[in-house]
């Protein structure tokens, strides 16, 4: 039976092994490429813009053994120019997996449905399952261990907002968001973190105020505050938000080792300084290198054998 990966539920059961597995990848493969996906190909239909999610997709199936095609925003047009059903069949007769940044979780959901190959989620308006995996690697790399850490998020309650509460609650972290009120992240999302997290000894918060919430916090996050699909609020968003920029000031009531994350790309000046960016706590091109190797570890798990790396 196939795996999709469209929210990071879909990785619960085995998301330390996917973790696991991309440190065994990136270590072994020091030594040169294992073609554990020779011959696979892949389809990457992209609704939005990207410089993260198709690079490290494409060159990572690369290094695999596989193919990728990138398909633009101006061809497929899932769902207007043909019908999600249609697309799904067609590509699914054509490539190994197919990778969807769409603007829709429920056309995301329908063209896993009707797909015979799996559908990676590369970003829909609800959930960024393979940033969070990235994310978690990168955390995992820089502190030794997840497990009763806490990551507190600061901004917007978006997409890689919501993966985060998922994946914190599946690892056992504990996991703070300070947000304007009205920016919550998704509520069907953030009662499923909290059932997760019940069981696994970490805890959920939701708050206002960004300076409490990075207490105590070994990792701080932000992303933009206008994401895409977002822009006809960007004004507005940029008033109410201002308060929640991660900056020194804010790290200084956090843990001295804190480190910062950002998915990427960041908007220097609003949601995190430059100082911020480039200072001594960032690693934020560490996390952006890790999408790659998250990604191929997803890929060898849903499409190979990931005992080649063992
Ligand atoms: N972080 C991320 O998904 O970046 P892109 O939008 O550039 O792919
Ligand atoms: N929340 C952002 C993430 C970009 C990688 C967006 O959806 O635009």
């Amino acid at each position: 039976m196939k795996r999709d990966i469209i929210s990071v539920l879909d990785m619960q059961n085995d998301l330390e092994d996917i973790l696991a597995l991309a440190q065994r990848m990136k270590k072994k493969e020091a030594d040169g490429p294992i073609h554990s996906l020779k011959g696979k190909t892949m389809g990457m239909i992209f609704e939005k813009p990207s410089l993260r999610t198709r690079v490290s997709f494409e060159i990572g199936f690369y290094q695999l053994g596989g193919n990728a095609i990138y398909i633009s925003p101006n061809e497929v047009q899932v769902g207007k120019r043909e019908s999600v059903h249609d697309v799904a069949k067609v590509i699914s007769r054509y490539v190994d997996v197919i990778m969807y940044r769409a603007f829709s979780n429920e056309i995301m959901k329908q063209l896993a449905e009707h797909a015979t190959v799996p559908v990676v989620n590369g970003l829909d308006d609800i959930e960024h399952p393979c940033q969070c995996a990235a994310d978690l690697l990168t955390i995992l790399e820089h502190k030794g261990d997840l497990k009763g850490r806490k990551l507190t998020y600061i901004g917007d309650g978006n997409n890689v907002c919501n993966s985060l509460l998922l994946g914190c609650a599946v690892v056992g972290m504990d996991m703070n968001v300070a947000c304007p009120e009205g920016y919550e992240p998704d509520p069907a999302i953030l009662d499923k973190a909290n059932s997760i997290a019940a069981g696994n000894s970490c805890k959920m918060q939701v708050v206002n105020d960004p300076e409490t919430a990075v207490e105590g916090a070994d990792a701080i996050y932000t992303d933009t505050w206008v994401s895409m699909g977002d822009e006809a609020q960007k004004a507005e968003r940029e008033r109410i938000f201002a308060p929640y920029q991660v900056n020194n000031a804010l790290l200084s009531k956090a843990k001295s080792d804190v480190i910062v994350l950002h998915c990427l790309p960041a908007h220097r000046g609003q949601e995190i300084t430059d100082e911020v960016m480039d200072g001594p706590h960032s690693v934020v091109f560490d996390e952006a290198e890790n999408r790659m190797h998250a990604q191929k570890a997803i890929l060898v798990t849903i499409l190979g054998d990931p005992s080649v790396y063992d």
